[in-house]
């Protein structure tokens, strides 16, 4: 029996972060089955003396363990825990994991700082201190304004971009908590900064006037202080204050849009080193900004995760040299050179290139997404800092000489662990599939951003809770979520208003409103968390700020229950004649009132949970009046939608807000209406994710394959077979003349669409959580075969460990495999298999069920052979239209 991946709140030994009331989990691995007894205990480092000791508690839970301590701040834990099983076995203590609160209220000795003068460039600061013993502990906490690097005696501290992080800066500020403790030597020691822009005074957020006044600020600042602990006892604090020196640096200029500009003749080698001459320095301002915005951080590390080399350097048509990299991603080039001093280097990035073959970069917009480089004398290797860039092509301007290998794309996104995959035996798909990966990649800089590369990178709501079911199977994402839900309802206003992006900019009229399917982000998102990863604490934190939606959209809906108003409905749906509508076909109200009904349902179950039974019933009571609603305003008593569009009648199946005598013939509406329209898809962000569950859990798998697996324009993979790496905005984004779509709104990698993934590991594959059991305590394993593929698969690192289940189809017979980790267990279905014999399962325990074979399983791992009856399986879409002719 072993332990193994041991989290706390999610994070492998966290630290600096707000960790009140921790959550503990553990996976186990062992012969057993459950886990009946766990032994947790706390020690602060440099004691053995527990700081909390559970003693033996006889439970199952593994997973989110909270004990209702409050960690003292500032100080390093280490955590240990031993468990036992059904099969009596025990297991040894596990290694020792550890976690470290920030430093939370304690009161700062350190003030801001910043130049005392509008500096030129951005800007270095140091000061020189000295060390008097040996450190026992160092830490350093820090927050800046913009952006900051922080460097002890010429060392980068920590491996993170884009400190302090993308948050509301005019509501609260995140502190880094660093471990500096190794970096000291005897004497003389420097720390210095770097700053930047950033999302807090540089050019961002949609109408951003590029020479207008940052969003939060226009000041450089700096707030640090180094706390070390020698090993005498004595302490000493090193804070930012008047006694550091600030100069301009090489960095000319910074934008998240716009990209660097950097001039390495200004580089000065030395600045962080005792050896720097920094007389010519000038001494810092100290600055009146105030420390009660602070809070530690939640932030999870912006970082590099993968480096990709050059795959071809082009010379276009248009005689220009565009390094590819074969991938879009998002990050930025680090290259190698050898130019005379004072060459003038460009890089541009884009997506794709035009018809032509040509560099294109239009559909940035306003977005500059350059490095423009100015070279000193001498081979040097540069990367920028404080931008980064959505591309797969690169044009280079001003090399002479460009080599592959002098050029490696480095790609940053948050650090998260990935935890799903999914397979099967159609390349197209797994291409797909990848790409859906690649956008969350892509999207998922500290904030899930609509797209990464053009003058826009905003949380927008409405994209992320479409996306949040297939972000959380692709990666662990429970504590990037709980930053942005934490966010979502800073910015919440009293009456239950929510920003449509988050963070929301300052500079923008807070009377906007809000809309159905965004807003609603503020209950589908932690409902999300708690079904995937059984996250109850996200429901308690949060539910102030669901209720709060909920309340807003009944006050705009008033006793009608009817939600209308300003809408975005079925956004970018192409099911009208006019291809400007952003819109789509199907009625605005009623997109809205469907997620309303949908929220009001997500909030009552939320309150029963939290044991709010009396707010349970009546969001429950607000539910059934909302159905009520939807019957009376768009359907008729013999079960007629009154708007003829895919996305109504598969939304109102989705969501199952349809009487059940009338979901079939919503069922057999959609499908004529997909083969009216060829199944190509002109569903917007709202109707899309719903189509093939839709399809396939009300009788029409054959459908919903034959959508995923249509190739003609718009289809997804039309996009995969045009080469699109990432997922596209628009059905249109490419079109088959191979001309681009509007340059206005045309991102090549928006997450939305990719939400097809779920179905992927939910239908395909088949792997879902049970919420009865959330966090996959006990999933379903439901997979849905179809002969129009000959294997699929997936497997999940749920927070019990290792859950999968794939299937084989071989001269009609087939296989099905799954594994249920240790301490969970899982219900599986096996298609088409009433009335047919099975081989195998081992000690799986049938239920006795009328229909298709239902077994329980315990952890283990499983095999089933059998030739299926093949209602499903076997069943091809059916040539509706020409039956009517
Ligand atoms: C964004 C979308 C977003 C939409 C809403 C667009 O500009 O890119 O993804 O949801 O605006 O208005």
């Amino acid at each position: 029996m072993q332990i193994v991946s041991m989290r706390v709140n999610q994070m492998e030994n966290p630290i600096g972060f707000s960790l009140r009331d921790p959550a503990f989990s553990w996976i186990v691995q062992s012969e057993g089955r459950k886990q009946t007894a766990f032994h947790v205990q706390i020690r602060p480092q440099y004691s053995s003396k527990l700081f909390f000791d559970s003693g033996k508690v006889f439970s199952d839970l593994s997973h989110r363990v909270r004990f209702g301590i409050c960690p003292e701040p500032g100080v390093r834990y280490y955590w240990r825990v031993r468990v036992w099983d059904d099969q009596g076995g025990d297991s040894d203590w596990s290694q020792e994991a550890s976690f470290e609160t920030g430093r939370g209220k304690a009161p700062w000795k350190a003030g801001w700082i910043g130049p005392d003068q509008e500096p030129e460039a951005h800007p270095l600061l140091r000061r020189v201190f000295e060390i008097s013993g040996t450190v026992k502990i160092a830490r350093l906490y820090v927050c800046g304004l913009g952006l900051y690097e922080m460097y002890l005696n010429g060392s980068r501290i920590g491996e993170e971009y884009f400190t302090p992080g993308y948050n509301a800066y005019d509501l609260w500020q995140q502190v880094q908590t660093y471990d500096v403790t190794e970096l000291f030597h005897s004497g003389k020691n420097v720390l210095g900064a770097m700053l930047g822009n950033g999302w807090y005074k540089g050019r961002f957020a949609l109408d951003g006037d590029p020479d207008g006044p940052g969003i939060y600020g226009n000041q450089f600042a700096l707030l640090c202080e180094l706390s070390i602990e020698y090993l005498d006892g004595t302490r000493q604090k090193v804070c930012s204050d008047g006694l550091w020196r600030w100069t301009e640096g090489p960095v000319l200029d910074s934008s998240i849009y716009d990209g660097e500009r950097y001039d390495a003749r200004r580089e000065k080698p030395d600045w962080m080193l005792d050896s720097c001459d920094d007389s010519s320095w000038r001494p810092v301002a100290s600055l009146d900004l105030g420390v009660s915005l602070l809070e530690d951080r939640r932030s999870l590390p912006v970082k590099i995760t993968q480096e990709l080399p050059v795959q071809r350097i082009l010379t276009t048509p248009a005689g220009e040299t565009v390094l590819d990299f074969g991938q879009n991603l998002v990050g930025w080039v680090r290259f190698r050179v050898r130019e005379s001093a004072g060459t003038e280097l460009l890089l541009e990035h884009g997506e794709v290139l035009d018809p032509q073959g040509n560099f294109y970069r239009e559909n940035m917009r306003s977005a500059k997404t350059r490095v423009h480089y100015f070279c000193r004398e001498g081979e040097q290797q540069y990367a920028p800092r404080f931008s980064f860039f959505g591309f797969r092509y690169v044009r280079l301007t001003g090399f002479t000489d460009p080599r592959p290998e002098d050029f490696t794309a480095q790609v940053i996104h948050s650090e998260m662990e990935r935890i799903g995959r999914f397979h099967c035996s159609e390349p197209a798909v797994d291409r797909l599939y990848e790409n859906t990966v690649w956008g969350q990649r892509g999207n998922f800089l500290d904030v899930p951003t609509d797209c990464p590369q053009r003058d826009e990178r905003l949380g927008w709501t409405g994209d992320a809770q479409i996306f949040a079911p297939t972000a959380s199977l692709h990666y662990d994402t429970d504590a990037f979520y709980h930053k942005y839900l934490y966010d979502l309802a800073r910015e919440q206003e009293k009456n239950g208003w929510v920003p449509m992006y988050v963070p929301f900019c300052r500079n923008i009229p807070r009377d906007v409103a809000p809309c159905a399917a965004w807003g609603d982000a503020a209950t589908i998102i932690p409902w999300t968390m708690y079904v995937y990863y059984g996250d109850l604490s996200i429901l308690e934190e949060q539910y102030d700020s669901m209720k709060a939606w909920v309340d807003y959209e009944a006050a705009q809906a008033g006793p009608s229950r009817i939600y209308g108003g300003l809408q975005l409905g079925d956004w970018l749906a192409q099911d009208t004649n006019d291809p400007d509508n952003f819109y789509g076909a199907t009625p605005l109200e009623l997109v809205a009132t469907c997620y309303f009904a949908h929220s009001a349902r997500i909030l009552s179950k939320t309150a029963r949970l939290l044991g709010k039974s009396q707010e349970a019933k009546a969001y429950h009571r607000l539910f059934q009046e909302i159905c009520d609603a939807l019957y009376r305003e768009f359907i008729t008593p013999s079960g007629r939608i009154v708007s003829g569009t895919q996305t109504a009648e598969a939304l109102l199946l989705n969501m199952r807000l349809l009487k059940k005598e009338h979901q079939a013939a919503a069922v057999e509406r959609l499908t004529l209406k997909l083969e009216e329209n060829g199944y190509r898809l002109t569903t917007g962000f709202v109707g899309t994710p719903c189509l093939c569950p839709a399809l396939a859990e009300n009788g029409a798998l054959p459908y919903a394959y034959h959508l995923l697996l249509e190739e003609g324009y718009p289809s997804w993979l039309y996009e995969v077979n045009r080469g699109a790496t990432t997922v596209w905005e628009r059905w249109n984004s490419i079109r088959p003349d191979g001309s681009l779509g509007a340059v206005n709104m045309n991102s090549f990698n928006h997450y939305a669409y990719g939400a097809i993934a779920q179905f992927l590991y939910e239908t395909v594959a088949g792997i879902r959580p049970d919420e009865r059991e959330p966090g996959f305590h006990r999933a379903w394993l439901i997979p849905r075969p179809h002969c129009r593929l000959r294997y699929a698969g997936a497997d999940l690192q749920t927070p019990y460990g290792e859950l999968s289940c794939s299937w084989e189809l071989r001269d009609r017979e087939l296989t099905v495999r799954c594994r249920v980790p240790f301490n969970s267990q899982a219900r599986l279905i096996l298609p088409d298999s009433e009335g047919v014999e099975l081989v195998g399962g081992g000690d799986a325990r049938r239920l006795d069920a009328p229909g298709d074979a239902r077994f329980d399983l315990p952890a283990g791992a499983y095999q089933f052979r059998y030739r299926p009856n093949g209602k499903t399986i076997f069943q091809e879409v059916e040539q509706k239209l020409v039956r009517l002719i």
